[in-house]
């Protein structure tokens, strides 16, 4: 590595151990698996995990020994936040339609298990991200450790799937999720933009929260819930990421 990219273990602690947690995670994650040579797409995820992400990404840029490769580098953003994040940090911005097939994808998770499989949609940016991630040749997760499961999805949290749902279908959808799938509760997201009313996503759609308690197969759950009418995608991210980085507050990285 170039002495002008700072390595985390001589970074100043941050205030929040958290945020050193995150940081320590992501900056990792980039070292280790971008290839600046090879490659050119790279997708940009959403939460407050991968601001680091892209602050990485934005010292690589830079950096002398690497600025004439990341700044051809076109970033895929999984939402508007992810839109500003990479911007912020001077790299290319693009679109999906644009690039459809990704080189590689960076983003958080609320909850991991112990098979890689994952729950996220926290931030109610979980259609543009499953997009963004499936498109990836390779899919990489950055958590701090508080988001690893020991064995199941739903054991830790218990915050629930999110499940993207057309408006007028939400009340069915609430429904069939309670009756049909056996889910302990369901909850429309509430707390948008105007706090009032339900969150509303990019895509202009409503976010259902639904708890099914540990998840031992979330590929079933995710196929059930996708054939609901009015279900638009699921937080169920299965057999997708290729490498998991939780960071601890202390700045150490665990892998998976
Ligand atoms: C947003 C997401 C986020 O990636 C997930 O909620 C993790 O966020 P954070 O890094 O803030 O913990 O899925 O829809």
């Amino acid at each position: 590595m170039s002495q002008s990219i700072p390595d985390v273990a001589s970074l100043p602690q941050l205030e929040n151990p958290l945020e050193n947690a995150k940081r320590a995670a992501s900056y990792r994650a980039v070292d280790e698996n971008l290839k600046f040579k090879e490659h050119k797409v790279i997708g940009v995820g959403s939460g407050s995990t991968v601001v680091y992400i892209a602050e990485r990404l934005g010292q690589y840029l830079k950096d002398p020994e690497y600025t004439e490769y990341v700044s051809k580098f076109v970033c895929i953003p999984t939402g508007f936040q992810s839109q500003d994040l990479i911007l912020k940090n001077g790299l290319q911005l693009s679109s999906i339609e644009q690039h459809p097939k990704i080189d590689i994808a960076f983003d958080g998770a609320d909850e991991v298990d112990v098979n890689m499989q994952l729950i996220k949609g926290g931030g109610a940016c979980l259609f543009q991200e499953k997009l963004v991630s499936t498109s990836a040749d390779i899919f990489i997760v950055v958590a701090d450790s508080r988001k690893r499961s020991s064995k199941y999805l739903g054991e830790g949290w218990r915050q629930g799937v999110p499940i993207e749902v057309v408006p007028s279908a939400y009340v069915r959808v609430l429904h069939d999720l309670k009756e049909g799938l056996g889910a302990v509760s369901a909850n429309i997201r509430e707390g948008g933009k105007s706090k009032a009313g339900p969150v509303v996503t990019d895509n202009n759609n409503f976010i259902i929260d639904a708890d099914f308690g540990e998840i031992e197969n979330p590929y079933e759950l995710h196929k059930q819930i996708k054939l609901l009418v009015g279900v638009v995608e699921t937080g169920l991210f299965v057999d997708n990421a290729v490498k998991a980085y939780f960071g601890n507050p202390d700045g150490t990285v665990a892998t998976m």
